[in-house]
């Protein structure tokens, strides 16, 4: 058992972000969507839990983030928020749920904070959503910001390649991040960027920066399922594994099934 025991150990607002990175204290964030996982995360230290739309794919198998529904985010997003004691928690807006118009966009994300007790919401994109921020922000909702690569922006790219490469698109994502901080986030997410940019915007702005894929920032987030190694066929370049879970949950199941085969299982302690 290593859990990180935070010197601060009050429960992380939106505010106490920003004083992490005034006093340069990294904020560690990670992904997850069942209520055992956030326990853990919690207890282990963690400072955000992000319930990513990201579920889409490792919870419940779709190719895309796009499927995902807004009441399936709330089941996941209520797990969580139940979870957690110390750590901040954001949920994903769903796609669809916050494009269409600026008054549903508030709705929505009045319903999840009612329906799920999480602390925050998270919208991907830019100075095209800068107003709906502004909504959500002043009907009391934290919001953070994600640019880069914003899968539900997929069709769109037509790839999950680093984004930003160009000067142009540089230029409009240090506008985008200056807009979102202007209407009122509290902090940004940049996914798959060149770490060069991650620096400038990081420098630019002050509210926390949280890379993914990146380079160095105010925090780092990685998909929970990710950095667990649970999918042998997904190691993108950016994600560092720090366990083998899917070698560990392959071994025990395989004992497992060995053991009620050759009825090892269960033994003479293991009945009443
Ligand atoms: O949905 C998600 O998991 C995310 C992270 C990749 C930042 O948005």
């Amino acid at each position: 058992m290593s859990a990180y025991i935070p010197e601060n150990k009050k429960k992380v607002t939106a505010l106490r972000l920003r004083e992490m990175k005034a006093t340069g204290e990294k904020i560690a964030m990670l992904t997850a969507y069942d209520y055992t996982t956030a326990g853990i995360i919690d207890a282990a230290g963690i400072d955000v839990i992000l319930v990513g739309d990201s579920a889409s794919n490792v919870m419940l198998g779709h190719q895309t983030t796009l499927p995902i529904t807004l009441d399936e985010m709330t089941v996941f997003a209520g797990a969580v928020a139940r979870a957690a004691g110390r750590a901040l928690v954001v949920c994903d807006m769903p796609f669809g749920t916050y494009q269409v118009s600026r008054e549903e966009a508030i709705r929505n994300a009045v319903k999840i904070i009612q329906k799920t007790g999480v602390d925050a919401v998270k919208l991907e994109g830019g100075q095209n959503i800068a107003e709906t921020v502004r909504g959500i922000v002043d009907c009391g909702i934290p919001v953070m910001g994600h640019l880069g690569l914003t899968p539900q922006s997929i069709n769109a790219f037509g790839t999950y390649a680093v984004r930003a490469r160009e000067q142009a698109e540089a230029e409009r994502l240090v506008a985008d991040a200056h807009a979102l901080e202007a209407a009122g986030c509290f902090a940004i997410v940049l996914e798959k960027i060149p770490a060069v940019l991650t620096a400038r915007v990081v420098k630019e702005l002050s509210i926390p920066v949280i890379g993914i894929g990146g380079g160095e920032a105010d925090g780092q987030v990685l998909v929970i399922d990710d950095m667990l190694g649970k999918n042998p066929d997904f190691k993108p370049k950016f994600v560092r594994r720090y366990a083998d879970l899917h070698s560990v949950m392959t071994d025990a199941v395989g004992a497992y099934v060995t053991d009620v085969k050759n009825t090892a299982f269960p033994s003479a302690d293991e009945r009443y």
